[in-house]
């Protein structure tokens, strides 16, 4: 039987999660504060950009499974089950921010007329499900609902193929009722037989942050690896592709770059390493992981400056912005960190993002904003690529070379062929590659 649900926050993860739910054959509502996605959203535009979710969005939409509103009074009253999906950002202090979750469950306790399921998929720090259930207990005075932790494991770029082909679902939930709702909300993945962990709040909890910790140590352990290549004279592709043939190892999540970014892996590891001091854990490992992803992003502009003597009166063209290719996602990208350093350095910069310059110009509005890789290399001293766009890896060598300045390539996501580039007249660096 089909469930009503409610998504709460129609970002990357909410949109994701109302169009796969609804897809589910689930009669679906999305609900957002942002009264202008809500209206992109209902007319079937997607207000990030993320590959095939307008194919899913208009679908749903044209079903009457899904809709959008930004009435959240009505859309909790009318669920059964109601989805947070509101961001989790990182606070000053490095903790991860629970005040929209918070405003959410205040929210959700004005409209609990009757039984509901409060599904977190919001990344959310070991306790916070705990504190959501004592928050409703205490604001409706009474316990007619069930929380369940159910956290997510898309990557963007991938998010739709995620979300119907999960490695897993992960369900943290205490009671017998929610579990047969929650199952029935997820029939479709049973089906296709995706395996099913059924746990306590915490250890879902604790599942999500452990993973994107593990992630995020494997980058940053490729990372100190190529740095050891570039310094020994080793080829650091030969060295990852030969480790991950171990079993124990697996190819994936050994690619060397600029430093990991993103909306989650930055602010979860150092959530983990908070709340890991709060119950009297050091968390010596992540702590170092942060910093060495830390140090991989200025090695970037270290290199550059080497590259190019000094970055004053420099024009660097900077080929990707957002964190990944795929996305239009800058958050924690380290684009900022070097597009920064290469200003405070006296340098300009020239840019182009197939996806992500509207979001990045809201950071940068004054660096150059170009609508081709080719315009922004036009009379550049130095190229640095730093997102791995497909496009990238194609580009005409000697159309490029006979517009720039100078011959400087500075390639982080290794996307070329050093020995191709050099041919073409570039003098080319990589990370971990001689
Ligand atoms: N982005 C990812 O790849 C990813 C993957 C897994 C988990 N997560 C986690 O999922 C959560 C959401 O991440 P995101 O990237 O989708 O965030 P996002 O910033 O893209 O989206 C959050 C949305 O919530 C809305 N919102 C905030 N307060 C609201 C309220 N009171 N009522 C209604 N809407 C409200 C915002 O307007 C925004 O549209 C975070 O906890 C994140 O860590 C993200």
């Amino acid at each position: 039987m089909a469930a009503k649900i409610c998504v709460i926050g129609t970002g990357y993860v909410g949109l994701i999660a109302a169009v796969g739910l609804s897809d589910f054959g689930n009669i679906v509502v999305g609900v957002d504060l942002d009264e202008k996605k809500i209206n992109m959203l209902k007319q079937g535009k997607s207000p990030i950009y993320e590959p095939g979710v307008e194919d899913y969005l208009n679908r749903n939409l044209e079903s009457g499974r899904l809709s959008f509103t930004t009435a959240i009074d009505q859309a909790v009253q009318d669920s059964q089950v109601i989805f947070i999906a509101v961001g989790t950002p990182e606070k000053e202090n490095e903790e991860a921010d629970l005040s929209y979750v918070q405003a959410v469950v205040n929210t959700i306790a004005k409209n609990l007329i009757d039984y509901k399921v409060i599904v977190t998929k919001s990344t959310v720090p070991v306790g916070t499900n705990r504190w959501i259930k004592e928050l409703l207990e205490k604001e409706t005075g009474g316990n007619n609902f069930d929380v369940v932790s159910n956290p997510e494991f898309l990557r963007e770029g991938r998010a739709t193929q995620d979300f119907f082909h999960p490695d897993r679902t992960v369900l943290g939930c205490e009671s017998e009722k929610a579990k047969e709702i929650m199952f029935n909300v997820y029939r479709t993945l049973n089906v296709t037989s995706v395996p099913f962990v059924w746990c306590s709040l915490e250890t879902a909890e604790l599942i999500k942050y452990a993973s994107n910790a593990f992630l995020a140590t494997k980058i940053t352990f490729i990372n100190e690896i190529a740095n050891l290549s570039e310094a020994v004279g080793a080829d650091i592709h030969l060295v990852a592709k030969s480790m991950g043939m171990d079993g124990r190892i697996s190819p994936k999540f050994l690619h060397p770059g600029p430093g990991y970014g993103g909306s989650c892996f930055p602010k979860d590891t150092k959530a983990i390493a908070s709340f890991g001091r709060k119950f009297g854990v050091k968390m010596n490992l992540i702590e170092s992981v942060i910093a060495t992803n830390e140090i991989q992003k200025k090695r970037m502009v270290d290199k550059i400056k080497k590259l190019a003597g000094t970055l004053e009166g420099k024009t660097i063209a900077i080929l990707g912005l957002a964190f990944k290719q795929q996305t239009d996602d800058i958050r924690e990208s380290s684009a900022i960190t070097i597009v920064n350093e290469i200003i405070k350095d006296g340098g300009t910069v020239q840019a182009h993002d197939p996806k992500a310059m509207d979001n990045f110009s809201k950071l940068f509005p004054d660096i150059m904003y170009c609508h081709t890789a080719y315009d922004a290399v036009k009379n550049a001293d130095a190229i640095m690529i730093l997102t791995e766009w497909n496009e990238y890896r194609g580009l005409d060598l000697e159309k490029i070379k006979s517009n720039m300045n100078g011959n400087i390539l500075l390639d982080t996501r290794n996307l070329l062929d050093p020995d191709v580039v050099k041919d073409a007249g570039f003098i080319y660096e990589g990370v971990g590659r001689k």
